[in-house]
């Protein structure tokens, strides 16, 4: 068996050009889509939804916010740890991911709000860690750029050690609740945290009280040393992201053995690998569907080509879109944000032109190819989960975004089949998120 998750990626908006978008564009700040979806996938039995948030709006197209604005890229968007308890209350069993970068908190803020998420759902609480993968991200914060990824994850890490303090502040039984002794907390098992670090000072026991999961999930999506020793340290959960399947092995190995260098047990950490299927019931709608993703990318290339940037925090408007980039110019790019995506991206540019790559890139965004009827997907991700020895997958929409659409073909037409096959549950085990993830 493995484990599924999905990924809402950018904002709800992001897909309202999609000919099944309905009236997303205009009901995009409503709840009903955030939970339409996440009750579908909870029918799914999925253990998580994770929702990526950004905290600016980007400027990597020319210099102007433009065509994010324009085109809803990542933009408009509402606040993840605003949106995370709606969702949770309309559901019971799965977990709910927000992103929050540490940049944007004091570590005692997120300690108490992720406790919070994690009392109102009952267990199914989280924190995504992230460091932000742009300068443009912290500008609204009144600094000029990230730090060196390095010390980001350095910094990171001491944040994440005194939110976890922060946590444990709390022994699991300190609520008592007896009235007839006129008792409702024992004092002696709430804790005085005393962290003075490097980064942060904290003083004082959380106010929120034991959380239902103790330390609420740690999700985690690392590929540069510095985010990988993190994600190995800390995460129940971890987003891996490979174009082969020998990547995802060597990406398993690592943060296998970096946990076990922690002192971790290996099988404690869930990883799950970004895939953007492209699935249908018969072969002519599969290949109806690539049309249509072909002809979108076609007639979006720069919508596309400013997505990548805002990705990399790169403008690469100035790069000639039909003449083959050469090593130079593309020596010419840096980044203190994703650096991984950036080499991806130079590793597929070099010697093509702008124009084929970012067609590319919107035909299989993520490699591997994950594409066919319900039947043929569900043979592949079995195949790679058989060879890869993973642990589940990620599932993001391919290109436009999110739409109630592709959420069904999900829900109702794949996952059945691979229920049916005992790839994947068909009931919780569990109320809480980290329970429902050590299941198997
Ligand atoms: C599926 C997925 C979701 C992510 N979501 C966010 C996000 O919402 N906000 C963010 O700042 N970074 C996000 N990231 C970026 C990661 O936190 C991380 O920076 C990236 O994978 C590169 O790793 P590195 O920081 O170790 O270089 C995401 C990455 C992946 C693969």
């Amino acid at each position: 068996m493995f484990h599924l998750a999905y990924f809402m990626q950018g904002s709800s908006a992001q897909a309202w050009h999609s000919p099944w978008a309905g009236s997303i564009g205009k009901e995009w700040s409503k709840p009903d889509f955030h939970i339409d979806c996440a009750r579908a996938l909870e029918r799914a039995k999925f253990d998580y939804v994770l929702y990526e948030d950004l905290y600016y709006v980007p400027d990597y197209w020319k210099g102007t916010t433009d065509i994010y604005v324009e085109q809803a890229i990542s933009v408009p968007r509402l606040d993840t740890m605003v949106l995370t308890p709606v969702v949770a209350h309309a559901t019971s069993h799965i977990g709910v991911v927000p992103t929050l970068p540490t940049f944007a908190f004091e570590p005692y803020l997120l300690a108490r709000q992720v406790a919070t998420l994690d009392l109102l759902s009952q267990g199914r609480g989280a924190w995504n860690v992230v460091t932000g993968t742009s300068d443009g991200a912290i500008r609204g914060f009144g600094k000029d750029q990230l730090l060196e990824p390095e010390e980001r994850y350095k910094q990171a890490g001491e944040f994440v050690d005194v939110v976890k303090q922060l946590w444990n502040s709390w022994e699991p039984d300190a609520i008592v609740d007896d009235v007839e002794n006129g008792v409702f907390a024992d004092p002696s098992k709430v804790h005085v945290v005393d962290f003075e670090g490097e980064y942060y000072k904290s003083k004082g026991a959380l106010v929120s009280g034991p959380t239902p999961q103790g330390t609420p999930v740690i999700a985690q999506a690392g590929a540069s040393a510095g985010g990988l020793e993190l994600a190995a340290k800390h995460a129940d959960t971890i987003v891996g992201v490979a174009a082969t399947v020998e990547g995802m092995k060597t990406y398993r190995d690592t943060v296998r053995s970096l946990m076990e260098k922690h002192g971790r047990n290996p099988d404690d950490c869930k990883i799950l690998f970004l895939i953007n299927p492209v699935v249908a019931a018969t072969k002519a709608e599969v290949e109806a569907k690539l049309a249509e993703i072909t002809e979108h990318a076609h007639a979006n290339i720069e919508r596309e080509l400013a997505d990548h940037a805002k990705r990399m925090g790169v403008d690469i408007s100035g790069l000639p879109l039909d003449e083959p980039l050469t090593q130079e110019l593309l020596d010419g790019l840096h980044t203190r944000g994703h650096i991984s995506h950036l080499e991806k991206f130079v590793a597929r540019a070099n010697g093509r032109t702008l124009r084929q790559v970012a067609f590319d890139f919107w035909r299989f965004p993520i490699p591997p190819e994950v594409v066919g009827t319900f039947d043929e997907v569900a043979d592949r991700l079995e195949e790679i989960v058989n060879e890869v020895g993973g642990d589940g997958f990620l599932i993001s929409p391919h290109g436009v975004g999110t739409t109630r659409r592709y959420i069904m073909e999900i829900t109702e037409g794949l996952v059945p089949v691979l229920q049916r096959r005992g790839l994947t549950r068909t009931e919780y085990s569990s109320t809480q998120l980290r329970e429902n993830l050590l299941a198997f």
